[in-house]
């Protein structure tokens, strides 16, 4: 990568991002976009410019007027919201991926897409979820996450795009929050604990989901999109997980740093229903194999540095 243009910044992974991109990169070489302009780093560190992503004339024009290699295309709405939208979720998540891998194939720039956890269903074994198994998901956000890996693949396999992705799972950070996701509760617990010493918690005790610290995320994206294409057998959907736990765990590991924290449940039907359907924890092996995904936050690592770096007000 040399030349990058980032879709969907302003969101809880774009943020953070488009900071670590131009830390390697270059400030000038990483253009952010997203459908608003905010104030703040996004907008404020590098070159910004508005981009709906439905519009492919658009992210055409972008590619071409940055000079971009590479598209980053992580604009979209994630599964809560998504649920209460299903067809602005569909235009956005899918058209929108359509119009972003069209650009990039007449630009022929390398092409990220997150897939998530979300691709995966009821019917797909939940324990150790191999990475090539059952994807029948009830979800549009992750239908849509489906239709994205195959095309992607279909990208490569057709037109020799170089198209890479993975599958994230929840990820926690203490930047720019999620919005309308249903692993959002591992980031609002960290929130609550320091300026309420308690959470009530939409997921219910018990419930398994796999997820990682943003720094391991940053670093899984550049690490992918950076390995030697003769190492990969798979190119887009790689499972990766950092960790999977229950309320009752990241509870627990808070308390280790504030002994008065409490957690109690409020359980929302509609996202526990989701995190239901989603794997409890995941095979990362493809990812380690062919091209070194190797995250180094485990549960109470990163519980430490989030108390630390949040906000107390
Ligand atoms: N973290 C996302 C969500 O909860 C899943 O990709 O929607």
């Amino acid at each position: 990568m040399k030349k990058i243009l980032l879709t969907g910044s302003n969101g809880q992974i774009g943020v953070a991002l488009a900071e670590h991109l131009r830390k390697i990169y270059g400030a000038n070489n990483v253009t952010a976009t997203d459908i608003a302009k905010v104030p703040g780093s996004v907008s404020e560190g590098g070159p910004f410019a508005i981009l709906d992503v439905r519009d492919g004339k658009a992210i055409g024009e972008l590619l071409a007027s940055t000079g971009a290699d590479t598209l980053i295309h992580l604009a979209g709405l994630l599964s809560a919201k998504s649920e209460m939208n299903p067809q602005l979720a569909w235009d956005t998540n899918a058209n929108g991926l359509y119009a972003a891998l069209e650009a990039a194939r007449e630009h022929g720039c390398a092409f990220f897409f997150p897939s998530s956890i979300a691709a995966f269903g009821p019917s797909t074994p939940h324990k150790n979820t191999p990475q090539d198994t059952i994807q029948h998901p009830a979800t549009i956000y992750g239908i849509a996450k489906v239709a994205g890996e195959l095309l992607c693949d279909y990208y490569h396999l057709k037109y020799g795009l170089d198209t890479r992705g993975v599958r994230f799972p929840g990820l926690i950070s203490y930047t720019a929050p999620p919005g309308g996701g249903t692993t959002d509760y591992a980031v609002h617990i960290y929130r609550d604990a320091v300026k309420k010493g308690s959470y009530v918690s939409y997921i219910g005790k018990g419930t398994y989901m796999d997820m990682m610290y943003m720094p391991d995320a940053l670093d899984a994206v550049v690490r992918l999109m950076e390995a030697d294409p003769g190492k990969l057998v798979h190119r887009n959907g790689f499972n990766i997980s950092a960790m999977s736990f229950e309320p009752e765990e990241i509870a627990a590991s808070i308390r280790r740093v504030i002994p008065a924290f409490t957690l109690t449940y409020d359980v929302d039907p509609a996202r526990q229903a989701i995190a239901d359907s989603w794997p409890d924890s995941l095979d990362c092996t493809a990812a380690r194999t062919e091209w070194g995904f190797s995250p180094e936050y485990d549960l109470d690592t990163m519980t430490k540095d989030m108390l630390e770096k949040l906000p107390k007000a």
